[in-house]
């Protein structure tokens, strides 16, 4: 309650001092980013491209769309010789339509693979199968795909390199591999490695430092870094300037910052104060992005609290995004909209 109440008290405060005015009534939370050189995205799946209330959401409020699950292995890469390209497509097919750049999710992951997929495959067939699989994607979307989560979260929780099918059939050089696969497929995409729980340091975010490190220093065409940032009201989510902190030592390896999968869940059924706190946590990942010139893109994990994959994988958790279940701005929404008119950063 008073964290949200002080946070109140100290953009009250910045508007006195500052004599700014309010945002235009008008003004989408996405103009107001771009005026400050920054994108706003959202994770969706093709059904939210064929008409409706959800369609116009999205068309509306995002720069940048990233395919929730249509990209992932079991999905477009159900059995060894099939691709099923239909919801992929739908999607990169919408974005141009409508203007926005597509983040290609994901190459490489241990999780929502098909079940052909295994390590007793060996070594020599797993890279064949794998430089297969990332040519045939990123060349199908070569140019039209502007980034891609090359490798999803090969970093386990105690910074160890997570135990995978890839990395059990492969050996530790699956990442290096994949990288240089998808560069040769499209050499204007942009890759990145992303993964969570990475924003507040510790031995995880050093592990996949130390990762990036010696890829770049062994020229592995690693673009970008980029950092889930799935929080949690009110725990999860860390100080500006400690977030910051995390985004600089990145981009002193020449990385650039993304944010790729924001949501802020809250448990369930959620308050007045706790929706505030999430406000707070929203406008933190905001103001550290704004403070980082390699930093240029937000991207939420999904855009209405009636359709997102928290009240799935985590029950009693939910309302973890920017609009609520009538497709109305939450509070969230409206503080960012602060933070992007006002350029709040840390000098
Ligand atoms: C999640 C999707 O949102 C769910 O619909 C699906 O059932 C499981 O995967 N990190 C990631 C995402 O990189 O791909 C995950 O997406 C969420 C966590």
């Amino acid at each position: 309650m008073w964290r949200g109440v002080s946070s109140i008290v100290l953009l009250t405060a910045v508007v006195g001092l500052a004599g700014c005015e309010l945002p235009p009534d008008d003004a989408l939370a996405r103009e107001l980013a771009a005026s400050r050189g920054r994108s706003l995205g959202t994770a969706i799946e093709a059904y939210h491209t064929t008409g409706g209330p959800d369609t116009d959401l999205v068309a509306r409020e995002f720069d940048v769309v990233t395919p929730e699950n249509a990209m992932k292995w079991a999905v477009i890469h159900p059995q060894r010789d099939v691709y099923d390209f239909t919801d992929a497509d739908t999607i990169v097919d919408f974005a141009e339509t409508n203007g926005q750049r597509v983040r290609g999710h994901t190459l490489v992951w241990h999780s929502q693979n098909p079940s052909w997929l295994r390590a007793d495959l060996g070594r020599a067939e797993l890279l064949d199968i794998l430089r297969e699989h990332v040519t045939t994607l990123v060349g199908r979307y070569r140019g039209r795909v502007e980034a891609w989560d090359v490798v999803n979260e090969a970093i386990d929780d105690t910074g160890q390199l997570r135990n995978t099918v890839w990395l059990e059939g492969i050996g530790t050089d699956y990442i290096e591999w994949a990288f240089r696969f998808a560069r040769e497929a499209d050499p204007t995409a942009r890759l990145f490695y992303n993964d969570y729980l990475i924003e507040r340091g510790g031995p995880k975010a050093d592990a996949v430092h130390a990762l990036l490190a010696d890829l770049r220093s062994r020229d592995v065409p690693v673009d970008g870094i980029g950092y889930q940032m799935h929080a949690l009201v009110p725990a999860l989510m860390p100080a500006t300037k400690d977030i910051v902190t995390e985004f600089e030592r990145f981009t002193a390896l020449g990385l650039d910052i993304e944010i790729t999968e924001l949501d802020v869940a809250i448990i369930l059924p959620s308050d007045e104060s706790e929706l505030l706190d999430q406000a707070d946590a929203y406008a933190r990942a905001a103001m550290a992005c704004l403070s980082v010139d390699r930093c240029r893109t937000i991207v939420t994990w999904g855009f209405t609290d009636a359709d997102s994959w928290i009240d799935a994988h985590f029950p009693g958790f939910g309302d973890g995004l920017l609009f609520d279940r009538n497709r109305q701005p939450k509070v969230a929404y409206l503080r960012w909209r602060l933070v992007f008119w006002w350029n709040l950063h840390l000098e």
